[in-house]
């Protein structure tokens, strides 16, 4: 091991110790009112706040310590630089070039990308301002209403995120999105809609994912069925890095658009696979959207660790995951239209860092990647808060609300959903004593004895760590500085636990056996491991019943 490396398994260690002893979270408040002020900092449109954690001057400086020893400055700047940091697959990660300025040179293997990035882009707007204009027509030469995105993971994830989050935003036809290979999902979007007015986009960075190439099959049908093979041609476009396939499935060449394979499936949102997001959103709204996230990224290239959003939202995450022994953490949005954040975040994070391996292909030195889940408070309030306040696990909260709402005049609607942001907040750290849980029954009248026998049943510990990240409005550019700060997370993250965040090995055992299946299921095939025949044998049963 190197004196770097061995350097980072000893802060890593001592973090642990750190944690054991860490102060309760209400206490560092009673000490330091100004709190907030040294543990929050703010940068493209989003304000971090991390003082309800337990972490202290000496722990913040220790993971700062931490974050040195894993050279997480020098990996971001081979990230920028174009380095194969993507070691197990030998290629760049480059999502940031997608929305790096036009004038900025990327290089890759000695060529620069930018002016392709560039053309691409102006492809992809080209081509959606035309169909929201009518000059794309459809094949009566009619106007195309609806747009299906059929996708799956990041061909479906960020697209179907960013839409619904920038829903006032929309001015362009319906966009519709189908990922899973149960045909239910299919049939129930198709069910409303037209095949002489849809458009499909066909999303796929490989363009031979198994349930995607199904979906854009059956849809193919329906169109054909419905108004002739001939209007194929006109009702389908492609996303993809696989011309050959593309073609094969009978998509011309000026109906696909490209990226490359330095934009991960989880990162590629910002590419031509954001084009049903332009086609929602339009133009101007999607480069607003690449700019908040461009924002971001030239933060995190230039601000000092300390200063730094994704660097310090990174130590929170392995503090909590490394440190105190978190496993999860859950992401609570004060915006219904993040309803399919913790979704996104899910493939985001979880894809990228639930890794055991370091990039030398050694065991880590401890846990990983926590479980990442969520759903849009306040719904998530009356639903699973209860473990989060009195559970036997602490997990972690990020709560992420705006200043503003979009409909003004329900403006007390909008400050009843901040107060309870805030007052969540606030409850998972203070928590009630058993004393003040007594007292309250007391003084609501409840006799002595009652008072004793229910008090402990509303007993809230308490010390339950969370972040805020608050903006002003959820538009085009903040959401892309939500989601770049997220992207950077992973790699801060990745970079202290020494691990590739940019592969995925581990989707494809499920879906080697998936295929070795099929005939089992299909009942072209009787023999199968002892494990699964009982059930596809009950499968079988249940068919013919
Ligand atoms: O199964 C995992 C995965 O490879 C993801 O990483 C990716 O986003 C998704 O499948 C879809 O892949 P494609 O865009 O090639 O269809």
């Amino acid at each position: 091991m190197t004196d770097r490396s061995n350097e980072r398994t000893a802060l890593l260690a001592a973090l642990r110790m750190a944690a054991v002893s860490r102060p309760p979270i209400a206490e560092l408040f009673e000490q330091d009112p100004g709190r907030f002020g040294a543990f929050s900092r703010s940068a493209a449109g989003l304000t971090l706040d991390y003082s309800k954690t337990a972490l202290t001057d000496a722990t913040r400086d220790q993971l700062l310590a931490l974050a040195k020893a894993a050279d997480v400055e020098g990996r971001r700047d081979a990230m920028f630089a174009g380095a194969p940091i993507n070691l197990t697959e030998g290629r760049s990660v480059l999502h940031t070039a997608l929305r790096a300025p036009a004038d900025r040179p990327i290089l890759v293997d000695g060529k620069d990308v930018a002016p392709d990035v560039s053309r691409e882009l102006g492809r992809v707007c080209a081509f959606a301002e035309a169909v929201r204009g009518g000059a794309v027509k459809t094949a009566a030469g009619g106007r195309f209403t609806d747009v299906v995105n059929i996708g799956i993971g990041g061909s479906d994830l960020g697209p179907v995120m960013a839409t619904l989050a920038l829903a006032p935003f929309h001015d362009g036809p319906r966009t519709h999105f189908v990922s899973n290979v149960d045909p239910a999902h299919l049939a129930d979007t198709l069910k409303t809609l037209d095949p002489a007015s849809t458009l499909f986009i066909v999303a796929s960075k490989t363009f031979t994912t198994a349930e995607t190439m199904a979906n854009a099959q059956a849809a193919r049908a329906w169109v054909a069925a419905a108004i002739g093979e001939a209007a194929v041609a006109d009702h389908f476009c492609a996303v993809s890095t696989a011309l050959k396939h593309v073609q094969a499935f009978g998509i011309a060449p000026d109906r696909m658009f490209g990226f490359w394979d330095w934009v991960g499936g989880r990162y590629s949102l910002w590419s031509s696979i954001g084009l049903s997001i332009v086609m929602a959103i339009g133009e101007r709204n999607f480069r607003a959207f690449l700019g908040g996230a461009r924002q971001m990224d030239e933060h995190f290239r230039s601000a000092p660790p300390a200063e730094n959003l994704p660097v310090l939202m990174g130590l929170v995450g392995v503090w909590h995951r490394n440190g105190c022994g978190f496993p999860a953490r859950a992401v609570l949005p004060y915006e219904q239209r993040l309803v399919r954040l913790p979704a996104y975040l899910q493939q985001l994070e979880m894809e990228s860092n639930g890794k055991s391996v370091k990039r030398d292909g050694s065991p880590v030195d401890g846990p990983t990647g926590p479980l990442v889940w969520g759903e849009p408070g306040t719904n998530g309030q009356h639903a699973f808060y209860q473990l989060l306040h009195q559970g036997t696990d602490v997990i972690p909260a990020e709560f992420l609300v705006g200043a503003q709402g979009h409909e003004p005049e329900h403006a007390d609607m909008h400050a009843m959903l901040v107060a309870n942001c805030l007052a969540q907040s606030e409850a998972l750290m203070r928590g009630r004593t058993p004393e003040q849980a007594r007292d309250q029954l007391l003084a609501m009248g409840r006799s002595a004895e009652d008072a004793d026998r229910i008090a402990p049943h509303r007993v809230f510990p308490g010390d339950r760590p969370s972040v805020t990240i608050l903006y002003r409005l959820l538009d085009p550019a903040t959401l892309g500085a939500i989601v770049a700060l997220y992207e950077h997370r992973v790699f801060v993250e990745a970079a202290i636990y020494d691990i590739n965040a940019y592969d995925q090995w581990g989707v494809e055992l499920g879906k080697e056996l998936a295929t070795a299946f099929l005939p089992l299921v299909t009942g072209e095939k009787a023999d199968a491991p002892a494990s699964t025949r009982g059930l596809a044998e009950a499968l079988k049963d249940l068919r013919h019943q």
